[in-house]
């Protein structure tokens, strides 16, 4: 709960700044709505609530139908809770007073929701008036989706509201993590690197996807207490891995394994909110062939570039640009593509083979918040436009270096045809490519000062995947 009051000095202190800056009065409240449970379609089966992001962001209540505040002036936070049927004793448990909650969450002050608009104008009017509430409205540079303001009966009448200036501000918080921010994300992150071992370890030909998944998840949360995922889980393999995001429920990781195929595992845990994204590749009978050591070393040598460029200044889409760069000279080196690497890159053929961005911001969110500050705009050539972030780096961002290389017939089918694209690509070789499916190999880095910290630990060269594989302890020990 220091982590989550550290984020709303955080907060307040921003807002003061921009207010002053603005030479606009330092008064008003921020009001945020937190998530509601929702049942399915028609029925009464509740999903499993997870909290809304910001809200979990500056408060880390976990039960849905909350609101909270926070007094710009005094850093005064206030919780407004639900106040529950009887009924809610007897299905759900019971039903906690305030002081249980302003006791759990370290909040100044807990109120029932229905007491939300007298309490406020009580104690927050003055004399400017109406008491001033800041609300979250903006969009999702990922999603398009906007948040959803707070709204409760009587706040037209009763208060005067501002929608504009939160969103960019909180969100510009969110981008920069705290220490206690960290050590949650390293946590998640320490927890899937050892779950992916697990995986990596049991993995074999005859098992399914699923059970790959399986494993993933028991380990996360039998050993690590992480109860959600960020994501659903990507176990790929053979062709599958040229899937972005497998998984979902039309491809639910249910092919058998074979000898001879490459996996490509994307799976992260999360605890407490916070997120990890991890993604492995490896052959799936422990053992590298000659077409699959070619590509994942050209991927490995790409994402070991990236992070040893990495650090405050570095612009993103430079990175982006140095991952297709060493990818493609891999594969020209690897009798694959033929020409000038430059040419290629001019034509944005690197696109071809990695369609996704290098990475992007990670935290509450897997695709992190504050990848596009106001002003800034999305690239429009091919691969550039899927960056989920063009943002320099600054010293206590987290974001994933996830770079990779697909072999995907419904891009690289086009450019056969293409008369000029088309010299670059040894099509005869890449025949051979065509059921290989993809490589990515994922981050999570944390910007230093000076340079970044990978807060991922699993094998990541040929030889360690082979030897943990095989039984050898991860780290690896050296022999005497
Ligand atoms: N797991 C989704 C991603 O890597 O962005
Ligand atoms: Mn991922
Ligand atoms: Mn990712």
């Amino acid at each position: 709960m220091e982590l989550h009051a550290g984020n709303r000095e955080r907060l307040v202190a921003a807002l003061r700044a921009h207010l002053s800056a603005s030479t606009r009065p330092l008064r008003g409240l921020v009001l945020l709505q937190g998530g509601e449970e929702r049942t399915r379609d028609s029925t009464d089966h509740a999903e499993l609530f997870r909290q809304e992001t910001y809200f979990a962001y500056l408060f880390g209540v976990r039960e849905p139908g909350f609101y909270g505040a926070v007094d710009i002036a005094s850093g005064q936070s206030i919780l407004f809770a639900p106040r529950l049927p009887p009924a809610y004793a007897v299905w759900m448990g019971q039903i906690k007073p305030s002081s249980y909650f302003k006791d759990m969450y370290k909040v100044d002050k807990v109120f029932y929701i229905d007491e939300l608009a007298q309490v406020l104008q009580n104690q927050f009017s003055d004399e400017h008036g109406k008491p001033l509430l800041f609300l979250l409205h903006g969009k999702s540079t990922d999603s398009g989706n906007y948040s959803k303001p707070a709204s409760f009966e009587g706040m037209d009448k009763y208060f005067d509201t501002d929608s504009s200036m939160l969103h960019p501000i909180i969100t510009e918080c969110r981008v920069i993590k705290s220490d206690m921010e960290l050590a949650v994300l390293q946590y998640a992150n320490d927890v899937s690197s050892e779950a992916h071992i697990e995986v990596m370890r049991q993995a074999k030909p005859g098992m399914k996807e699923f059970q790959l998944e399986s494993i993933f998840l028991h380990h996360a949360y039998m050993y690590g207490a992480c109860r959600h995922c960020s994501y659903t889980c990507i176990c790929a393999t053979g062709e599958n891995s040229s899937v972005l995001h497998y998984g979902h429920a039309a491809a639910p990781n249910d092919r058998t394994l074979m000898d001879g195929d490459m996996a490509l595992m994307d799976m992260g845990a999360e605890y407490h909110f916070y997120g990890s994204d991890i993604t492995c590749s490896y052959p799936i009978n422990g053992r590298f062939n000659r077409h699959q050591t070619v590509i994942y070393n050209a991927v490995l040598e790409a994402h070991n570039a990236v992070i040893s460029h990495m650090r405050p200044g570095v612009k993103w889409i430079d990175m982006h640009k140095l991952a297709e760069q060493r990818i493609l000279e891999s594969l020209e080196k690897g009798n694959i593509i033929q020409g000038d690497i430059g040419d290629m890159m001019a034509r944005r053929l690197g696109a071809l083979f990695m369609p996704h961005g290098l990475g992007h911001l990670l935290g509450i969110d897997t695709h992190d918040v504050g990848g596009y500050p106001e002003g800034s705009e999305r690239p429009k050539e091919p691969g550039l436009s899927a960056l989920r972030t063009i943002r320099e780096l600054k010293e206590g961002m987290v974001i994933t270096v996830e770079p990779g290389c697909y072999f995907i017939d419904a891009l690289l089918g086009p450019v056969r045809d293409d008369p000029i694209s088309s010299k670059f690509f040894k099509w005869e070789v890449i025949e051979n490519y065509k059921r290989f499916g993809g490589v990515r190999i994922e981050s999570n880095l944390y910007v230093t000062a000076q340079g970044c910290k990978n807060m991922t630990n699993c094998p990541r060269e040929t030889w360690e995947i082979e030897a943990v594989m095989a039984g050898a302890h991860w780290p690896l020990r050296a022999k005497n």
